[in-house]
């Protein structure tokens, strides 16, 4: 996942979901309800209890309408008996000393994407790809002499396996085959070399391993395993797998979106499955958090051109002086995150309250109150943000991340430029965020007497022509503005998340030999980070980032990701193969994808 963090995949919650409608048709009951009771239990001697009956008769009838319902485990019928031997299969030995051999080696070739690169043909770093498509050949034989490869872009890498009814929409497994690079300077940090691929008898060692090898790897074991058993599906599965996600996607993903709309047609794809969000333990239960949203970016370029001169005799403020104001007005005005009922967060909380089993007494009523309180939402928002990083989720954040101006000691510079990285709330756009910038810095513009051009249009009042001691433009620095992404449909109409959701499920216990309906918890998810999917919103509103990682308990969240001692546990790895196989078996005999 594109993410400069470690915390960036951190439980990876939520998203709003449909699912959860405001329970509108109820008012008119409620109120009846309430003022019954108060002729019922009170008379007027008791009308100072009266206050304090909506609020109960709101708490019952809340108690009957889920906001964050569960669909049951979901395992194949028809291909029962194959999916439960291949269950089998997963939990032995050898077939752990297999994955551990398939992801191992995998991480032993190393696949760096920098953020410099030029184009495919042009930046030989790109032949760092070769390699791992031999190793992928000869790893995967039953993949590579069953599906139809397609190499996009030379090294996008494109499986169709063919199902036996072209009118069922495919199914797309999405991954990345690239790796952050490795900072030379922290590799003695590592406990075992980034690129050994090391097994220390529990957990698989090195770059990629978690990010995101254990994602590609993961599907292609799982459709390995179901082709050594002979299962040809009847719903069409697609392999997309892209090369530079970490450095945005724009020479893998934007290629192979473009071949699987020309394949597939828009919304021709049932569901997309990238990497994500996993599960992990909150509040007493483990929830699982596929990632429903993405937030929007925009590089805002602040850039101050003044008239040159010698600095023996300087302006009162130069073009530095200046940009550095504008930079002190961004940061003492950060954006305001809001809370708000469409958020994927919300969805998120709104399932802990009413499923997780340690959530505090008060946590718990406000969060049910929420619902159709404002005052207990904006309680709960306090609550949330308390946790920087849930709040970076809700709002648009803002970065002062560049900064460059000035030539020599002793010139006046003409040229002084920042860039302001934005990561903008779903509920948000780019307009908002160019509109709000725009706005933030027209008074100091004008206090130094600039002429002021933002995205294009002429801000400043000035009449054209009119002196003025510089100007100032803001733009969108690398042409990479980015709108917040459509929001996945979570309803209990919505069948692929409710596939998903069965699928994680049965995949959940099947690992665990457990049997229960509610052992995990599935709520919409808000990821921290972008992913390929921002090219593939065209082929599906059903899109998913989550690959059924195991993040164990909050203090031991994904180890390593984009630093040192990137790690996987075997046991996670296989969980990851299960949920896979499930999720391919599931879609294959699901009729209302
Ligand atoms: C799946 O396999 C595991 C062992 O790996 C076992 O505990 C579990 O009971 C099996 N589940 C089913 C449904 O067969
Ligand atoms: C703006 O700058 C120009 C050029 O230096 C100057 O002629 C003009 O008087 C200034 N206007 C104000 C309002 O300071």
């Amino acid at each position: 996942m594109e993410q400069p963090l470690s915390e960036k995949k951190s439980a990876g919650p939520l998203l709003p979901s449909p699912l959860v409608q405001h329970p509108k048709r109820t008012s008119a009951l409620r109120s009846s309800l309430r003022i019954l009771s108060v002729f019922l239990l009170c008379g007027y001697a008791c009308m100072t209890l009266t206050a304090q009956l909506p609020l109960l008769v709101d708490d019952l009838l809340d108690k009957h309408e889920s906001r964050c319902p569960q669909s049951d485990p979901l395992v194949p019928e028809r291909n029962g008996a194959l999916w439960k031997s291949l269950n089998a299969t997963f939990g032995t030995e050898s077939f752990k000393a297999q994955a551990v051999d398939w992801l191992g080696g995998a991480v032993r070739v190393p696949t760096e994407s920098f953020d410099d690169m030029g184009p495919v043909g042009e930046d030989r770093r790109w032949e760092a790809f070769a390699p791992f498509h031999d190793y992928l050949l000869a790893a995967f034989p039953l993949v590579h002499s069953t599906l139809q490869l397609t190499k996009v872009n030379t090294y996008g890498l494109l499986y169709v396996w063919q199902g036996s009814d072209a009118s069922l929409k495919p199914i797309v497994l999405a991954g990345h085959q690239d790796v952050v690079p490795v900072n030379p300077m922290t590799v003695y940090e590592w406990i075992h070399p980034p690129y050994s691929g090391h097994y220390d008898g529990r957990k698989i060692w090195g770059r990629g391993s978690l990010d995101d090898k254990s994602g590609l790897i993961g599907s292609l074991s799982s459709v390995e395993s179901l082709l050594a058993r002979g299962f040809a599906p009847t719903r069409t599965v697609v392999l997309a797998y892209g090369f530079d996600e970490e450095i945005s996607g724009t020479e893998g993903a934007q290629n192979l979106a473009a071949a699987l709309l020309g394949m597939y047609g828009k919304d021709g794809v049932a569901m997309i499955v990238d990497e994500g969000g996993g599960f992990a333990e909150e509040y007493g239960s483990v929830i699982a958090t596929p990632g429903i949203a993405e937030k929007g970016y925009l590089d805002v370029k602040v850039e101050i051109t003044t008239p040159g001169g010698h600095s023996s005799v300087p302006p009162k403020h130069t073009g530095i002086g200046m940009l550095s104001a504008l930079l002190v007005e961004y940061e003492g005005h950060p954006y305001k995150a809001k809370l708000t009922r469409q958020d994927p967060l919300y969805s998120t909380f709104l399932c802990l309250g009413e499923h997780a089993k340690e959530v505090p007494k008060d946590l718990r009523a406000t969060i049910r109150r929420s619902w159709s309180s404002k005052k207990a939402l904006r309680q709960l928002q306090e609550e949330i943000f308390k946790n920087p990083v849930y709040k970076s989720f809700v709002g648009t954040t803002q970065a002062v991340d560049l900064i460059q101006g000035g030539v020599k000691a002793n010139a006046l510079p003409e040229k002084a430029s920042a860039v302001v990285n934005h990561r903008i709330a779903v509920i948000s756009s780019v307009e908002e965020v160019k509109a709000h910038d725009s706005e933030l810095l027209k008074g100091l513009a004008e206090r130094f007497n600039l002429t002021y051009n933002a995205f294009g249009t002429k801000v400043s009042k000035k009449a054209e022509g009119a002196p003025s001691s510089g100007s100032l433009t803001l733009s969108d620095a690398f042409g990479t503005a980015l709108q917040p992404a459509p929001v996945t449909p979570t309803g209990k109409d919505a069948a692929p998340y409710q596939l998903l959701s069965g699928t994680i499920k049965a995949s959940y216990n099947s690992h665990r030999g457990l049997t229960g309906t509610n052992e995990i918890i599935v709520s919409p998810g808000m990821p921290s980070g972008n992913t390929d999917t921002r090219y593939y919103w065209d082929l599906t509103r059903h899109i998913f980032r989550y690959n059924h990682h195991n993040a164990g308990k909050k203090t031991n969240r994904l180890s390593g990701v984009h630093t040192v001692n990137e790690a996987i546990e075997v046991d996670t790895f296989v969980e990851i193969i299960r949920f896979f196989t499930t999720l391919i078996l599931n879609a294959d005999e699901a009729t209302t994808l």
